[in-house]
């Protein structure tokens, strides 16, 4: 049986319960060199394997599983950009009969959300600027529908040291786009949410346009932005993006 499981961001308190089973029940655990502190309170015979070798660890998951109790882990979500999805195409392509169940986990867009107060209490999309897998033109183009529609954006895989060009031309889509709205766009950057170093900033497009390196430096890899809406406010110092209730209702 393969078990393929998001443990959220790392730390014991955002595991759920059912996450927590799996792991105590499993004969192996495999997951990203990464992540092995996370697991590793578990005492399992591990396989890890280190960034860009998805597809080795993946079949050597479904193909353990052959045998054992296998769990797949990932972070998050494992099926939002996550290991879920190759590991179904994997088995179809195989024609592997093995059990699959996926356990769901906490999504960094929803641990960062809170964090900041609550900037996707609305309609928003989820968008990762990483090019390894995604043409970049495809990538702008959604920013900039998503952007069309007004639509909060959370975005995944900001920023590397090596991939600096998404970042950069959807930083200009959005200024585009607020100039078009006349909206300074809220803007929330989360690092290691849910983990030991967790911080994060508030701020506005203008100011991360106007202090650019500085904040080139700040964002990594363990980044989560989140860009608010034309309608979203700064309330008791947190982002908001109302749902529209006072709108409707007397208080
Ligand atoms: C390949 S995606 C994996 C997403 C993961 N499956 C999830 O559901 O959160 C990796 C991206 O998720 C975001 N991310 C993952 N962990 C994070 C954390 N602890 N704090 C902030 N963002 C995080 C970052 O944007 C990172 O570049």
């Amino acid at each position: 049986m393969l078990y393929i499981v998001g443990i959220g961001p790392g730390n014991r308190e955002y595991f759920t319960e059912q996450a927590e089973k799996v792991l105590k029940d499993v004969d192996l655990i495999v997951c990203y060199k990464g992540y092995e502190r996370y697991i590793k309170r578990f005492n399992k015979e591990t396989y890890t394997t280190g960034m860009k070798k998805e597809m080795e660890r993946v079949k050597y998951a479904l193909n353990e599983s052959k045998y054992k109790n296998v769990a797949l882990v990932s972070s998050g979500d494992a099926t939002i950009y996550g290991m879920a999805s190759l590991a179904y195409e994997l088995a179809s392509k195989y024609n592997l009969s093995i059990p699959i169940k996926v356990v769901s986990g906490l999504t960094s867009a929803s641990v960062c959300s809170a964090i900041l107060g609550a900037p996707l209490n609305h309609d928003f999309a989820v968008i990762s600027l990483s090019d390894l897998l995604t043409p970049l033109e495809v990538i702008l183009n959604r920013v900039k529908h998503a952007l069309e529609g007004d639509f909060v954006l959370a975005i995944y895989n900001p920023l590397s040291k090596s991939r600096k060009e998404p970042f950069l031309k959807t930083l200009d889509i959005i200024k585009e786009y607020g100039n078009k709205r006349n909206t300074n766009y809220i803007v929330g950057i989360v690092k290691n949410a849910g983990r030991d170093l967790e911080e994060h900033r508030i701020t506005n497009i203008s100011d991360i346009i106007n202090n650019l390196e500085e904040y080139m430096e700040y964002i990594d890899m363990n980044t989560t932005i989140i860009v608010g809406n034309s309608n979203t406010k700064i309330i008791l110092d947190k982002i908001i993006t109302p749902r529209g209730y006072l709108n409707k209702y007397k208080d």
